[in-house]
């Protein structure tokens, strides 16, 4: 009998990332990750996501912690997994473009924390804004994997996904990603897709999709069998609704397959453990809302991502114009094609979103356009898969002329003038970095975080004088 080539599946776990940020709006805190790295290091992931997308806002935002503080106790507790990330391009870890010494200094400094892959993507797959990024991880020795947004329409064929798969293996990446941020890849999709992109590239490609619409472990299972070497997950107690598979679900799927993961069910089983009171937690406190844990068909029909429709029902409830929501949802793919098809990711999705409330509710379309809407239409996030709408173009921007080249060429080094701006509350190399992305947040945690400082200082000083009662 021959014997089975075994083809073992690699599992990353999303759980310090991509799930918390799904389902509890990136609230986990670093005191609440370092009991179970231990432990989760046994388990034999491929990789852990901690990092990057929108933890490092909220961190300094609303847990009041320092991002670069985290990644290095991370480090410390995961001695045996690689770390990952996740870098939106030219915007970093922000939602605007910076200038190349900040995209390059920020790769430099992940690196050097303890980051050892990063997920490069840009949310309009225009490749010159990751080359900066990826330059700089090739440079510090990363693991470098560049991400495509996965997307419907009609330029989004298999040609478009394979050419693009090419020029990313060309560009210096060590692996491939389909990032399917709203549960759009159904699974014999699935299938042609990876066949095709193992067809047309040598490059590791790996998986990573929501829950939505409710066929996201099919599609892992379809993706395997065609070839995907890994996939996301997240360990049950954050796991399906907008967040990832179950770790566990999956590891059990492909057991005793050629697939199988080898990974320990009592370990994982141990781990959920952990996890499983703090969603309860969560559910208590109506941070996690049940509703997100649900299947929404309707990601599917009006494709567009689960967490921008729940902006959309807080931002009509603002407006008292709830009753707007299906013409806003059908006005959504219409902007899109305005502004040339791009996938809906951070930051298109907000843009979009926005500029289809504002269609609607001013009852006429473009009556008042937003500043980023602009930015789009000038060019200054790059290039779009297909033309923007000329007309609308000229009623948005009017005689302005669009840029063309590479966005980030137009913005002069930064580093020096943000050093500048930060001298009295820097402690870090990295806190320029913290401040470059977000300024006003960081200067507040920078306060915060002297306050504390002083604070300690004084009950210590008290704790000295106590014998000399003044
Ligand atoms: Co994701």
């Amino acid at each position: 009998m021959a014997e089975q080539v075994k083809k073992p599946l690699k599992i990353t776990e999303t759980v310090l990332r991509d799930a918390h940020q799904s389902l509890i709006a990136t609230r986990m805190s670093t005191e609440q990750m370092l009991p179970i790295v231990d432990k989760m290091d046994k388990v034999g992931y491929h990789a852990v996501e901690c990092w990057g997308g929108a933890t490092f806002d909220a961190s300094l935002r609303f847990l009041k912690e320092d991002p670069w503080e985290r990644l290095r106790k991370l480090r410390d507790g995961f001695k045996n997994t690689k770390l990952q990330m996740l870098f939106r391009g030219q915007n970093i870890l922000g939602y605007n473009h910076y200038a190349d010494d900040v995209v390059e200094y920020f790769v430099q400094k992940s690196i050097a924390n303890g980051i050892d892959i990063i997920r490069i993507f840009d949310c309009f797959n225009d490749l010159r804004n990751l080359q900066t990024a990826v330059k700089a991880a090739n440079k510090e020795k990363g693991h470098v994997q560049i991400a495509l947004s996965y997307t419907l329409g009609d330029a989004y064929t298999l040609e478009y996904w394979t050419g693009m798969a090419k020029k990313i293996e060309e560009m210096g990446a060590d692996s491939l990603c389909i990032k399917d941020m709203a549960g759009l890849l159904v699974p014999y999709e699935a299938t042609k897709l990876v066949k095709a992109l193992k067809a047309g590239t040598k490059l590791p490609i790996e998986m990573h999709t929501h829950y939505t619409s409710g066929v996201a472990s099919m599609t892992y299972l379809k993706s395997v069998e065609a070839g995907a070497d890994i996939i996301d997950t997240a360990m049950s107690p954050f796991a399906m609704g907008t967040s990832q598979p179950a770790t566990e679900v999956m590891v059990e799927t492909f057991r005793g397959t050629e697939y199988d993961t080898g990974l320990d069910q009592n370990l994982l089983a141990e781990i959920a453990d952990y996890f499983r009171p703090m969603q309860e937690e969560a559910l208590k406190t109506g941070l996690l809302n049940p509703k997100v844990m649900g299947v929404n068909i309707k990601t599917l029909l009006y494709q567009v991502p689960g967490g921008m429709l729940s902006n959309l029902v807080s931002q009509l409830k603002e407006a008292h114009a709830e009753d707007k929501y299906y013409q806003v949802l059908e006005e959504i793919p219409r902007v899109r094609k305005d502004f040339g098809e791009p996938p809906l990711v951070t930051p298109s999705s907000q843009i979009v979103g926005t500029q289809a409330v504002l269609n609607v509710l001013q009852g006429e379309r473009y009556k008042m356009v937003t500043k980023e809407s602009k930015k789009v239409l000038s060019g200054e996030f790059g290039e779009t898969v297909k033309p923007f709408n000329k007309e609308i173009q000229k009623k948005c921007i009017g005689n302005t002329k669009p840029i063309t080249c590479r966005p980030a060429d137009l913005i002069k080094p930064q580093l020096a003038e943000y050093e500048k701006e930060i001298a009295q509350w820097k402690q870090q190399d990295e806190d320029v970095l913290s401040y470059a992305l977000f300024p006003q947040v960081a200067t507040e945690f920078f306060k915060y975080r002297q306050a504390q400082q002083e604070k300690v200082d004084v009950t210590s000083a008290d704790t000295t004088n106590k014998a000399y009662p003044v």
